[in-house]
């Protein structure tokens, strides 16, 4: 069974409390549930990562592929927009990537109309909620089934 790799960046778990009108009240477990949900229909595995630090995001997918990872979903979050380091270490391991976002980070600050790590991966799903982690999962599924 191919294994997915899941990303959560800086800050994520703090999802159910964090800015509900712009992230909603799913907690990162219940995402990660429903995930698990998803990979379990498309036959699937799943491992989960979080970290609010950058290096340790960096080593995650720079071992992916000793670890057996096919592909990456990633939310990278706050560094979606500053990371050329999680971007260069996404372009070294060569897996298909996808990036999601809870929120549609184009309707939003200037500051989050960039993103670093979109231009490394495969897609990118934004502004669905929960929707685009699921989203993205099954996209990723279709890219290492072809
Ligand atoms: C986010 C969007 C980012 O701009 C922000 O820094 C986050 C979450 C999202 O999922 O909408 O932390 O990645």
């Amino acid at each position: 069974m191919s294994k997915i790799l899941v990303i959560h960046g800086p800050n994520l778990n703090l999802l159910g409390q964090r800015e509900q009108d712009i992230y909603g009240k799913t907690t990162l477990e219940e995402i990660n549930r429903l995930l698990e949900k998803t990979a379990k229909a498309h036959r699937v595995t799943l491992e989960f990562f979080q970290s609010n630090h950058e290096g340790e995001i960096v080593d995650a997918i720079g071992q992916a592929k000793k670890h057996g990872v096919a592909a990456v979903l990633i939310n990278p979050a706050a560094y979606t927009h500053t990371s050329v380091a999680i971007r260069d270490a996404i372009a070294a391991v060569a897996l298909p990537a996808v990036e999601v976002h809870l929120s549609n980070i184009y309707a939003r600050e200037d500051f989050r109309h960039t993103s670093l790590i979109a231009p490394v991966c495969r897609g990118q799903v934004s502004g669905f909620g929960v929707d685009s982690y699921v989203l993205g999962l099954q996209a990723l599924v279709g890219l290492i089934k072809k």
